[in-house]
């Protein structure tokens, strides 16, 4: 027999409270906990042991690589670690326009395998005109439905036998074990318990799409990212053209790799070589503008950084930055002027990353400095040089990791030399580009003017 029973949930953390709160104790969060109706089984058998199931001693057990499926996108394949693991589930979120439905739509159409293309927000034929558009339908068995209720797309993914599934999205699923509305903390988690199953089951992948919050969390509850084997997040300056698809989580690789796609009118195009399209062209030597090598996961990525110093016209200098850590970036005047002497304390000072990207490698100091001191100098840095360093604050200019990948993807580039720390220890016969090594900022600045 089943019993009903309600409980609230907080819609914010997924906290379950037996009674109506204003205040959900665990998150703080006002006005968040709903009641919903869960239906709570009262069987419980005595367990009397399953002969299928043993224990193994961790040695006998014979590990096998996952069996992947390679998907035609490169940049996704490198993302999941080299395929999609059968019967994995993987979550994809990001905000609403970035292109989670154009970049499944995109697989499902490309794949050579049946893909089953569940939508709970768009109807066929705005999936059709949007498959139109993106004008590499090559996959004469792609099928799609559009149905909200978990049990007929799985009743019907069992008929059909999909080699693949994608679902779009979680949130509009509901199961007709809950009650309460789609997108609640128990509906998430009802529907995504029921998918996973059936991916494991019948180790047919499954794509999830998953809607974020206000403030980039995966709408529901913290727990179905803890169920799914792989969470992506796509993301990028919704003004640039960039966008980001990044493993948050990945049982089956890692989670330092990026993919890199373009957002153009026939879809989402893959970037095989960003440094290329993140550096412009110039037709002249500027003033202000040096190029870092940094890495995103494994990739090597040049980057151009343009910096505008000039004599503040308000009694406080402005900083600002785009696309780097505007206090790292006071840090980096502190030790400009402290340790090497340079009078930055009345200039306003700008900083912009090109391209929209936003990343975190401490390697980019080395070029930020660089085009802070061309712009205070009135002086263009060779477009032919480059930077991988961090600063530390006695003005020294310390190691970086992977420094040997750097420098080969610059020389890959065409850049002729590259200045990195003295301490990082490369053999410089290895490589056709000249490796500039420093130590000290004041070092730095006479080696490059
Ligand atoms: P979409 O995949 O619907 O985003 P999500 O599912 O993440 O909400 O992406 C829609 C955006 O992408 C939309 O604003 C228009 C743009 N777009 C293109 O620029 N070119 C295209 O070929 C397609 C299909 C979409
Ligand atoms: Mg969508």
């Amino acid at each position: 027999m089943a019993k009903l029973k309600t409980v609230y949930f907080c819609q914010n953390c997924g906290t379950q409270f037996p009674k109506w709160l204003g205040q959900c104790t665990n998150c703080g969060e006002w006005n968040t906990l709903v009641e919903e109706v869960v239906e709570k089984s009262s069987t419980s058998k005595n367990y009397s042991g399953d002969k299928k199931q043993h224990i193994i001693n961790i040695i006998e057990v014979n590990a096998q690589e996952e069996p992947r499926i390679a998907t035609p996108s490169e940049e996704l394949n490198r993302v999941l670690g080299g395929g999609i693991v059968l019967g994995s589930v993987t979550l994809i979120g990001g905000e609403p326009g970035i292109g989670k439905s154009t970049l499944l739509l995109q697989l499902a159409l490309k794949m050579r395998k049946k893909v089953f293309y569940v939508s709970g927000e768009e109807s066929a034929s705005q999936i059709k005109m949007r498959a139109d558009r993106l004008t590499d339908l090559q996959n004469p068995e792609c099928y799609l439905f559009t149905e909200t209720s978990v049990d007929k797309i799985l009743h019907e993914a069992k008929k059909l036998k999909p080699d693949f599934i994608i679902i779009d999205s979680i949130q509009t699923l509901h199961s007709s074990l809950i009650e309460s509305s789609p997108g609640t903390v128990s509906q998430i988690r009802e529907c995504s318990g029921e998918i996973i199953k059936f991916a494991k089951e019948t180790s047919t992948p499954v794509f999830l799409v998953g809607h974020i919050t206000k403030d980039g969390q995966i709408a529901g509850p913290k727990v179905l990212e803890h169920m799914v084997d792989v969470v992506l997040n796509f993301d990028g300056d919704r003004n640039h053209l960039f966008r980001l698809l990044r493993a948050n989580k990945n049982r089956f690789g890692s989670t330092a790799e990026i993919g890199i796609y373009e957002m153009i009118s026939q879809g989402l195009k893959e970037i095989k070589n960003p440094s290329e399209i993140l550096i412009t062209k110039k037709f002249e030597e500027l003033s202000g503008n040096a190029v870092a090598v940094t890495l995103e996961g494994n990739r090597p990525m040049l980057l151009e950084i343009q910096a505008l110093v000039s004599t503040a016209v308000y009694g406080t200098p402005q900083r600002s930055s785009t696309g780097f850590d505007s206090k790292r970036l006071n840090m980096l005047l502190a030790v400009l002027e402290k340790r090497a002497g340079f009078q930055l304390g009345a200039k306003d000072v700008f900083l912009n990353i090109t391209g929209g990207i936003k990343t975190d490698d401490p390697a980019l100091d080395l070029a930020v400095i660089a085009s802070i001191l061309s712009s205070n100098e009135d002086f263009a840095i060779s477009e032919k040089y480059c930077f991988a360093g961090e600063i530390g604050l006695s003005g020294e200019i310390r190691p970086i990791p992977q420094a040997e990948q750097r420098i080969s993807e610059a020389e890959k580039l065409g850049y002729e030399k590259i200045f990195v720390s003295n301490l990082n220890k490369i053999p410089k016969r290895k490589f056709g580009i000249k490796i500039e090594e420093v130590g000290k900022i004041e070092d730095f600045h006479e080696r490059l003017f």
